[in-house]
């Protein structure tokens, strides 16, 4: 309790309408401490008031300098960087260098950087024999989580988290394996002989490789193709604080190894609201079928019978400046695979929606998704693969903000407070008198 006469400017008072005591709580970066609000009680044996924030609505779990987002204004930036110069210009390799380190890197530090990734491609030959393990008909996804998880098994120094060398070095590892992972879980699941790196061909080049490689003796992917990937990786690097991020820092702050803890955010990925919803804008695509069906459908959205799956976003309330770069990217994949029939629905969807009233007064736009999986079913994914290219892509930045996490002193094991809605000191009654 303070003096409120004499509270600083950036701070809050706050009146207990339950003791009329009144409380000066410190604001700082547009922020106020939660654990400040312990001091706000009525007696001596209350735990002092908490907040109550499901989902983290409207709560910094953390202070981070990786990825900025202006949702009203539509911007993404990583490390300060626009996502669209980074994806105009850069490379995804550069973009993970930059998500990791903090700063793009001199030409030296680039080229190691691209050597290191490059010949940390391979994986144990113990790794192929549990994936084979896998049932015929297993998602990719859940072979991906299951693989990055069972790396830790070999490289048990992973756990030597405090040793800055040794998180690089996992941090190689990790960018350099999802691909090799993800791609096994793809061929295991088409029944196709795995393919190994080929540490001649830059990163997406050897990914496409490792995917569709046959029976030729070097895969030679189209350059519009491989520098599509490339974008559609850098555009999925990080978004800062999302659910699967949430999940890689929560898991990481009890110190366990950061193959566990990428694991948890494949995981978390794994699910429909994060990581599945450009599989089910394709669904919706298709089942519009025809340009005529589309004000149909939106009268149906517009009453409530479902959404318009690819648009609308918890923090964009403007244009999603991925989905913008996503839609650039559709004309170049397009150019050598032939256009998805799909996209002239999407796109008159998309005009339609942006003009409706309905739309236009929620701030409703299309988001990364909306597009996405038009290339990558152009691209001959299949839908579960989608979301094994949004996990190889956002590795860097699930690094980077475990790096971040592991380094930052003010960080403790995440550990939320709960509102207990259960019974209290009920006496126990043993089965055998509880049945009698
Ligand atoms: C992304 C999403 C979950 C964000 O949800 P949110 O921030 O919790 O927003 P809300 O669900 O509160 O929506 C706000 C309003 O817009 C409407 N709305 C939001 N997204 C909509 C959509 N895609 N289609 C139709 N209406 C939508 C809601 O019905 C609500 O309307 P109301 O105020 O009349 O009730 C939501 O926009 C959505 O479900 N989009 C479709 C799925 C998708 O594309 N997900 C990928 C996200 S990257």
């Amino acid at each position: 309790m303070t003096d409120v006469a004499a509270k600083p400017t950036d701070s809050l008072t706050v009146r207990d309408n339950r003791t009329g005591q009144e409380y000066d709580i410190a604001i700082t970066d547009n922020t106020i401490a939660a654990k400040d609000l312990g001091q706000i009680r009525v007696g001596e044996d209350d735990p002092g008031l908490a907040t109550y924030d499901p989902g983290f609505v409207n709560t910094a779990s953390c202070r981070s300098a990786v990825t900025f987002i202006d949702g009203d204004k539509g911007i993404l930036e990583y490390r300060g960087y626009p996502i669209e110069q980074l994806a105009e210009k850069s490379t995804f390799l550069e973009v993970a260098y930059l998500l990791i380190h903090g700063e793009l890197p001199t030409k030296e530090q680039y080229e190691n950087w691209v050597h290191e990734i490059t010949y940390h491609t391979f994986v144990h030959e113990n790794v192929k024999e549990f994936v084979q393990g896998f049932r015929y008909d297993a998602h990719p996804m859940g072979m991906l989580m299951a693989s990055v998880g069972a790396l830790s098994t070999f490289y048990p120094e992973a756990v030597n988290i405090a040793d800055a060398d040794n998180r690089h070095m996992q941090m190689v590892r990790m960018i350099a394996k999802m691909p090799t992972l993800g791609a096994w879980s793809f061929r295991h699941a088409q029944g196709k002989p795995f393919v190994y790196p080929d540490n001649d061909l830059s990163y997406t080049e050897n990914f496409l490789s490792m995917l569709f490689k046959m029976s030729e003796s070097k895969y030679v992917a189209d350059p519009r193709i491989a520098k599509a990937l490339d974008v559609l990786l850098i555009l999925h690097a990080d978004h800062e604080q999302n659910c699967s991020t949430n999940a890689v820092r929560s898991v990481g702050s009890s110190q366990v190894d950061p193959y566990s803890a990428v694991a948890a955010g494949v995981g978390a990925l794994f699910g429909p609201l994060h990581g599945g919803a450009n599989e089910a804008v394709l669904r919706m695509l298709k089942r519009i079928g025809s340009k005529e069906n589309i004000p149909a459908f939106i009268e149906g959205v517009k009453n409530g019978d479902e959404r318009l799956m690819g648009f609308g976003h918890r923090v964009y309330k403007n244009y999603d400046p991925r989905a913008k770069l996503i839609k650039k990217a559709c004309d170049d994949v397009f150019e050598v695979t032939g256009v998805n029939p799909l996209l002239e629905i999407a796109q008159e969807l998309e005009k339609i929606a942006l003009e409706d009233e309905y739309f236009v007064k929620r701030r409703l736009y299309p988001n990364v998704d909306f597009y996405s999986g038009l290339i990558y079913e152009a691209l001959q994914f299949p839908p579960e693969m989608f979301t094994v290219l949004f996990a190889i892509g956002r590795t860097p930045g699930w690094l980077a903000q475990w790096n971040e996490l592991i380094t930052d002193k003010e960080q403790k094991i995440a550990r939320p407070k709960q509102i207990y809605t259960g019974d209290r000191e009920l006496t126990f009654v043993p089965a055998e008198e509880r049945w009698a």
